[in-house]
């Protein structure tokens, strides 16, 4: 408490935020006190220095061993324990305890849902109990993202086809930010998530009695995929302009392709737009390629996708 640059630091939650303020902290005092002692020597000596007769003439000067070892080994001392200081620091990120509760992210342009135990799926918050070690492990659908959350003092990369892990756990139960901190495109910057930190019986109760997504209902079903996809990210359901062209009103009509033809919108273009989204590209929509759902939808999910899609008329 009380450090000269705790200004720079949102609130601590986890206790491994303690390592790596620390840290923190001893790198930016040891700089702050070098740019001081820097600059009142520069100022000493341009003063001291200073020419003041026509007559001044700088001797020539060399060599110094002493000062020359002087400011190689104090910088490389500095150097060593930072060093030493992060490496024993990512150990312990790296290092998941034993009794870690295990959770699934999924990360997208632009959105992230989370994947429990049970089946559970829940789209922009990550729920946890408070008070637990919680493993996270992560993939992305399309390319990089970086899973960050200052109030625990965790980011990793999300990489697509590898999977990346980090740990972290909630002091106490509240919410904090979660960010993309790897720039992907038009809607980086609202790339957000929430954690949901919640006392360990509320979690419980929150994970038994969390919707699952898959609903018997095929329309509701295809509304839910739609959410945790983040599909409303490019695709207004309600005739908004988007990244890419609305899905309302669309069943059933034509619509004009980039190389000019028209296709008229039913099952089999919907599907082919879902699996391989290049290949009838709407007219006016080239810029922001769509990634491809191959893999991560079935034909079951597709078919429930295109039973909302009727609705929105
Ligand atoms: Cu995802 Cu930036």
């Amino acid at each position: 408490m009380g450090r000269l640059f705790d200004f720079m630091l949102p609130e601590a939650k986890s206790p491994t935020a303690d390592s790596t303020d620390a840290l923190f902290h001893f790198i930016n005092e040891v700089s702050f006190i070098l740019l001081l002692g820097i600059t009142i020597a520069i100022i000493f000596f341009a003063i001291k220095y200073r020419r003041k007769s026509d007559d001044d003439v700088t001797p020539v000067i060399k060599h110094n061993n002493a000062l020359e070892i002087t400011w190689s080994v104090i910088p490389l001392i500095l150097s060593l324990i930072v060093f030493a200081w992060g490496y024993s620091g990512y150990l312990n990120l790296k290092s998941v305890p034993d009794d870690a509760y295990e959770i699934k992210v999924n990360a997208f342009k632009w959105g992230w849902n989370f994947e429990y135990s049970n089946g559970a799926i829940s789209p922009a918050e990550l729920h946890v109990p408070a008070g637990r070690p919680i493993k996270l492990v992560m993939q992305s659908r399309d390319i990089i993202h970086s899973f960050f959350v200052p109030e625990y003092r965790i980011k990793q990369d999300v990489l697509p086809n590898r999977y990346t892990y980090v740990w972290f756990s909630a002091n106490e139960p509240g919410e904090s930010h979660i960010f993309c901190a790897e720039y992907c495109g038009t809607d980086h910057s609202g790339m957000l998530a929430k954690v949901i930190a919640h006392e360990p019986d509320d979690f419980d109760t929150w994970l038994t009695t969390s919707n699952t997504g898959a609903s018997d209902d095929p329309v509701e079903h295809g509304k839910s995929l739609l959410t945790l996809n983040g599909c409303q990210s490019c695709h207004s359901v309600d005739g908004s302009k988007g990244i890419g062209p609305t899905l309302k009103g669309i069943w059933g009509h034509d619509v004009t392709l980039s190389n000019g033809s028209t296709v008229t919108v039913d099952e089999n273009y919907i599907r082919e737009s879902i699996l391989d989204p290049q290949a009838k590209i709407v007219k006016g929509f080239e810029l922001v390629p769509m990634t491809s759902f191959m893999g991560i939808l079935d034909d079951k999910e597709i078919d429930s996708i295109i039973e909302y899609i009727k609705t929105l008329k």
